[in-house]
């Protein structure tokens, strides 16, 4: 879809669709255009239950007076508690009501309606909420209706505003946003049998068109480094498994890294404890950190950050043939520490152990934050609302409640402490993968907070964000490529405090 920005002018669309306060008359344009019809938006808003409320919707057909054949209303609630995630929510739940029409649909953002937010901002806003909901993964229906139902997909949509140039400059990094969750979506939407380790790695080597470093290692490379805990994962399967590293140097030379570390389980069948079958075609989006960590640096890139930023995928397929790791084997990680694998299909934390450990020695970031689809019990703690957040930098997760509250990507931070540890003792290595169905995704954390060495860290679970998650009016995918913003609002908090 096609965006612009544009002046306001009321001749050109067959759809004009209006912002509307829920404390308020109609002002600006508005109050100019209820005047065109006579006073017929004043009383269509009175006949009808439609208060402005966030959310809410009211469409007018052929009102006299005015060019449009549509006119729909589009409530953005209390002007004083007006946000930008309200606007893009708008923005989407236009597109969701004018997806398929075939006429040039306007909205007009006049911004009158916040002091807090600029009117290009609000412009921009609408903009990215629109094109985030116009995402669809549909490449592989080949049959004529499907093919006439995506050609009818809206083309273009243009967002009146007085501040058309401040808009567009608004809106440009945030259609590279954009880019880069269709990017992460697109990874997580992807079925297994296409997207295996290599064909991922692949994907992301071509990001280095956007100026990324991208390399990649192989199986016989990690083995040179120790990494026993992720190859015995990947060992069960004829996919060979990839780490790949990917590194933006937007900043200094001599700044050291933000590091974002990825799980990226192309499949995850559990491996020989493996899973029941109902709902485990699911499994194809277990990736769904790394489709995230791959997303943000997607955007650093496009958007030229001034930052030096790594991301780290690690990339296996978790499968139970004859070579697969067994229940009760003992691997080697690159720390040196040993692992009792209880369960085979706890295998993301051993991905994460060798990526982690890897990416602090290497590096040496400030920082590292790694996305998983670890726990399922990550679900029956918080739903799919909030992902869970583990740390063990308090100011690290300040951080991230904050910038994911400002992204409408939320977190919610989950205890730590050496209890959940003792969790994980094993009395024939130096611990094991499961700590039992109590606090499941917080043993879980624990594991893999063995293997950051000091940095300051911290973990979101996914599991309930990253695939499967409900529909939002600027999300209708399966994979909603959450985690993208979220991360890329910390980057941007942490560089500007
Ligand atoms: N990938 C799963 C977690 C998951 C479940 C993600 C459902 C998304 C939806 C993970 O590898 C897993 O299997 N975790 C186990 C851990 C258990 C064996 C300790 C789980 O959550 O049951
Ligand atoms: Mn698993
Ligand atoms: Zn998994």
């Amino acid at each position: 879809m096609n965006i612009s920005f544009a002046d306001v002018s009321l001749t050109k669309p067959g759809v004009l669709a209006l912002l509307v306060c829920e404390d308020s008359v109609l002002s600006g344009f508005a109050a100019d255009l209820d005047r065109k019809a006579d006073g017929a938006i004043k009383r269509a808003i009175k006949a009808s239950s439609f208060t402005g409320k966030s959310g809410s919707i009211l469409e007018l057909v052929a009102l006299a007076g005015i060019t449009a054949h549509r006119t729909i209303l589009i409530g953005i609630g209390k002007r004083a508690e007006l946000t930008t995630t309200i606007l893009e929510h708008a923005g989407g739940d236009l597109h969701g009501r004018i997806g398929k029409t075939k006429e040039a649909v306007a909205i007009v953002v006049d911004g009158a309606h916040s002091a807090k937010i600029e009117p290009g901002e609000a412009a921009a806003r609408v903009a990215f909420g629109a094109a985030l909901r116009s995402y669809k993964f549909d490449k592989y229906k080949t049959r004529a209706k499907d093919k006439d139902a995506a050609d009818a997909a809206l083309k273009s949509l243009t967002i009146m505003t007085k501040a058309a140039t401040a808009a567009r400059k608004a809106y440009a990094p945030l259609a590279k946003m954009t880019e880069a969750i269709y990017f992460a979506r697109d990874l997580v939407n992807e079925p297994a049998n296409v997207l295996t380790p290599v064909e991922f790695a692949k994907r992301v080597r071509g990001l280095s068109r956007l100026g990324l470093k991208i390399e990649v290692l192989g199986e016989a490379q990690m083995r040179k480094l120790g990494m026993g805990s992720l190859l015995g994962v990947g060992q069960g399967s004829v996919q060979e498994s990839q780490l790949v590293i990917m590194r933006w140097n937007g900043g200094k030379t001599t700044e050291k890294p933000v590091a974002f570390v990825g799980k990226g389980v192309c499949f995850d069948t559990g491996g020989i404890s493996i899973k029941p079958a109902a709902g485990m075609e699911d499994m194809k989006g277990d990736m769904g950190g790394a489709a995230a960590v791959a997303g943000l640096l997607y955007t650093l890139a496009a958007r030229k950050a001034k930052v030096n930023a790594i991301g780290v995928l690690g990339l296996v397929e978790n499968m139970p043939d004859g070579n697969a790791q067994r229940p009760g084997d003992i691997v080697t990680s690159m720390s040196g520490q040993t692992i009792e694998v209880i369960n085979t299909d706890a295998e993301g934390r051993l991905v994460l152990a060798d990526a982690l450990w890897y990416t602090q020695k290497r590096f040496k970031p400030k920082f590292m934050v790694d996305l998983a689809t670890l726990t399922g019990a990550i679900m029956v703690a918080l739903g799919k609302e909030y992902a869970g957040l583990f740390a063990s930098d308090d100011k690290l997760a300040s951080q991230l409640i904050e910038a994911g509250e400002a992204e409408g990507e939320k977190v919610w931070r989950m205890p730590m402490g050496p209890a959940y540890d003792k969790m994980i003792e094993s009395r024939k290595a130096d611990m094991k993968n499961t700590g039992g169905r109590d606090g499941g995704s917080i043993s879980a954390a624990q594991f893999i907070k063995r293997f950051v060495n000091d940095v300051p860290w911290a973990h979101l679970d996914v599991a309930g964000t990253a695939m499967a998650s409900p529909p939002t009016s600027i999300n209708q995918s399966w994979g909603s490529g959450w985690g993208v913003r979220i991360l890329n609002r910390l980057v941007e908090d942490y560089y500007e405090a």
